[in-house]
């Protein structure tokens, strides 16, 4: 870390527990709180410094917590406010933050706001938290505008009085109306509830979504992304709205009441990094995801640029960058990166199953030398569970068993998200994998490969070669080398396709992403690499960090 005195965020490794995943203390094949107490004492070995937990709250479901009915109860699948407290003391006393996830722009149809909106009818103050219009058509049967849900079919549903409310994800999550004083107001106070139970951030949901167009207009017709020409950004009547940020100023207040780094990261999806930096300027958010690095394939030239104009675009504001590989959201990086086609290809659904066989062990390479890029860049880096055992996509779960709401909103095309979601293989030789306890009345609620076991944490553990083994070895250096974590780099001379960089003072990071061994540059050490190194030179899809 370059300074004592930066805030802990600007260079933090950020852990995602996707909470229902992670590890189920109650055997009833569901992760919970009691899970992730038990595996502190694993996350403080691997050495991240902060976890971000996925929605936790009340909730019926119906997107896996993302459509929260209480935002001061937590879910009693997951366990109960006095153990969420529980955990955050003892998360800290091992020396880890942590950040909850907070869901701003829409609520569960099931919270007393929206039950009480559909009680009182038409017209009524209650309606007006949430967005609710009539119809268009004669008789207001087609729905107000054409946006569509980010699930599929249309962001509006018509209830039995007539009116219709927007969606912009499933039915169930109704979107608040962030132009209402209550809303703002009823979030500020739920951020210092969990604040002054010892949380030391939030991760915001959708953050670039919470203002809509006052006129809610139609969507203009798309246009394609022209090839070779840079993005550019587009005014949308529901994304990324310039009011948005005095939302984040409000927030920023809020955080900044509370004693120690408190902070945001934003779930803000923007055409261009200028975008992106403007959820992080001084009195906005602290950080925001950096989903161009998490998009992109491997790739020098793409690589480089997207690290170039990050670094530029978040640095021209004084945020740092953060860099993901992986999240609940997308395919599992190595089975992106072990395909052949170069196309984006970031979500899971049929179109990336028909891309063409799958060469896992190149994604693997890959993927080791992703994590070694990743983790010497200049900024805070997140690792999604499991990606430190270099799990796979579950390309193949039964259709009877996917849950995401986008495969029933798909009419059953998009296979959804559910293959990066598949709880975790701690130990064992067969299902659950030391997932839920041996007494489990349950098994785990997506059914878990078979060949498993391989990719446990357990059998990793001690395997020199293995991923674990890779990220542990890597944070602990990270910890422990001056150059990394916040700061700048200066990109090295190398030959096509490696990227090379230097980090102040005397680290290099070598990626070698032609089909060509490259040779090192002059180093005095290797100090890790993610496959080995052999007279002096780094072969095709490995990296190396080195001390010069
Ligand atoms: C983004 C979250 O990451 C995703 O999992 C969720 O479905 C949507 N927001 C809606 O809340």
């Amino acid at each position: 870390m370059s300074s004592a005195a930066a805030p802990w965020w600007r260079s933090a490794v950020i852990y995602q527990v996707y909470i229902r995943s992670f590890a189920d203390g109650n055997g009833d094949g569901v992760g919970d709180i009691a899970g992730l107490r038990s595996r502190l004492p694993y996350l403080k070995s691997l050495g991240v410094d902060a976890i971000w937990i996925n929605p936790w709250y009340k909730s019926p479901m119906a997107d896996h917590g993302y459509d929260v009915a209480d935002f001061r109860e937590i879910d009693p699948l997951f366990g109960t406010v006095a153990e969420a407290e529980r955990l955050i003391e003892e998360a800290h006393e091992h020396g880890i933050r942590v950040i909850p996830d907070i869901v701003p722009n829409h609520t569960s149809d099931q919270h007393a706001w929206f039950r009480a909106a559909l009680a009182a009818g038409p017209g009524s103050p209650e309606r007006d938290r949430y967005v609710f219009r009539p119809g268009r058509g004669p008789d207001g049967s087609e729905p107000p505008n054409n946006w569509v849900s980010s699930f599929g079919g249309p962001a509006w549903t018509r209830l039995p009085d007539g009116d219709w409310y927007l969606h912009l994800f499933a039915p169930e999550q109704p979107d608040l109306n962030w132009q209402h004083p209550e809303v703002r107001a009823e979030f500020e106070s739920v951020l210092r509830f969990w604040f002054s139970r010892g949380v030391d951030g939030f991760r915001i949901d959708v953050a670039h979504g919470l203002i809509k167009h006052p006129e809610l207009p139609d969507l203009p017709p798309r246009r394609a992304p022209v090839e070779g020409q840079p993005a550019r950004h587009v005014d949308h009547p529901h994304w990324d709205r310039d009011e948005v940020h005095d939302i984040y100023r409000g927030w920023r207040k809020v955080a900044d009441e509370f004693p120690g780094d408190r902070c945001f990261v934003a779930e803000a999806w923007a055409d261009t990094p200028e975008r992106l930096a403007a959820y992080v300027r001084r009195d906005g958010l602290h950080t925001a995801f950096n989903f161009d690095f998490l998009m992109s394939t491997w790739d020098p030239k793409e690589l480089r640029t997207v690290i170039d104009d990050s670094l530029a675009m978040l640095g021209s504001v004084g945020a740092p960058a953060t860099w993901v590989l992986s999240n609940h959201d997308v395919v599992r990086h190595p089975s992106r990166y072990g395909r052949p086609s170069p196309a984006r290809r970031w979500v899971a659904n049929d179109t990336y199953r028909a891309e063409g066989p799958l060469d896992f062990g190149l994604g693997t390479r890959r993927a080791r030398a992703a994590a070694l890029l990743m983790l010497a860049l200049p900024g805070g880096a997140y690792v999604y569970q499991g990606e430190e055992l270099g799990l796979p996509e579950v390309e193949d779960l039964p259709e009877s068993a996917l849950q995401d709401p986008i495969w029933e909103r798909s009419g059953h095309t998009q296979r959804g998200r559910d293959g990066c979601r598949v709880p975790i293989p701690w130990s064992g030789r067969t299902a659950p994998y030391g997932f839920s306890p041996d007494d489990a009345t349950a098994a785990p609620w997506l059914p878990q490969p078979a060949h498993w076991a391989e990719f446990s944490a357990a059998a990793q553990t001690g395997d020199a070669t293995s991923m674990l083994e890779l990220y542990r070895r890597a944070l602990r250096l990270r910890r422990a080398t001056p150059a990394l974590g916040d700061s700048t780099l200066t990109w090295l001379d190398a030959p096509e396709g490696v990227l090379a960089f230097r980090r102040e003072p005397g680290f290099v990071c070598v990626v070698n992403l032609s089909a060509e061994p490259c040779p090192l540059p002059g180093h005095t050490a290797v100090l890790l690499s993610s496959g080995p190194v052999e007279g002096g030179v780094l072969a095709p899809d490995q990296a190396a960090w080195l001390a010069v």
